[in-house]
């Protein structure tokens, strides 16, 4: 996959993306984030491309407090989960985030999402024990 900056072309196929309705709770709409990302100038999108299509949504931020580099709002379209796709874009943005000097990444998720769980735990993430907004933390350092 490619991960693309989310811009006046492809913002409204980024809305398109949906999970599948019983994975909906682990998640806001992906027009939700888009919001979040504008307003509050913390989170940046990105848009998941697999070849011309859009697959995928996920967004990143620095925390300014130790420097980790976040991942949130990683959805899949529901038609093109099981690919491959959310692995490659996780690790896509891992190496974007070695590139840059970061020294842990770091994502949350709510402790009944097993996908999100086994994805991550799969690509070395260690849950710390700690929380965020009800969501377990977990950690990897990038070297
Ligand atoms: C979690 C999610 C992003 C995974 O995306 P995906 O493209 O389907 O995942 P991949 O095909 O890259 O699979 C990667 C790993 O995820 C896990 N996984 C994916 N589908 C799974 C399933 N049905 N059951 C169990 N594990 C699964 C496996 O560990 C898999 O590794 P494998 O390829 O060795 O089996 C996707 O299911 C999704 O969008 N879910 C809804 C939104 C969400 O929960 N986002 C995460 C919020 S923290």
């Amino acid at each position: 996959v490619q991960l693309r900056d989310v811009d006046r072309a492809n913002w409204e196929a980024c809305t398109a993306i949906r999970p599948a309705r019983e994975q909906e709770r682990f998640v806001a709409p992906v027009a939700f984030y888009l919001c979040l990302c504008l307003y509050e100038q913390r989170w940046r999108p990105l848009a998941i491309c697999a070849g011309e299509a859009i697959v995928g949504f996920v967004m990143w931020a620095v925390d300014p407090a130790d420097g980790s580099h976040w991942i949130g709002g990683l959805v899949i379209d529901a038609r093109r989960q099981r690919q491959g796709h959310g692995r490659a874009a996780v690790a896509a943005l891992l190496e974007r985030f070695r590139a840059a000097g970061a020294t842990e990444a770091a994502l949350s998720y709510q402790p009944e999402n097993e996908r999100a769980r086994a994805l991550y735990a799969s690509l070395g993430f260690r849950e710390t024990g700690e929380r965020a907004d009800g969501e377990v933390v977990a950690r990897l350092g990038l070297r």
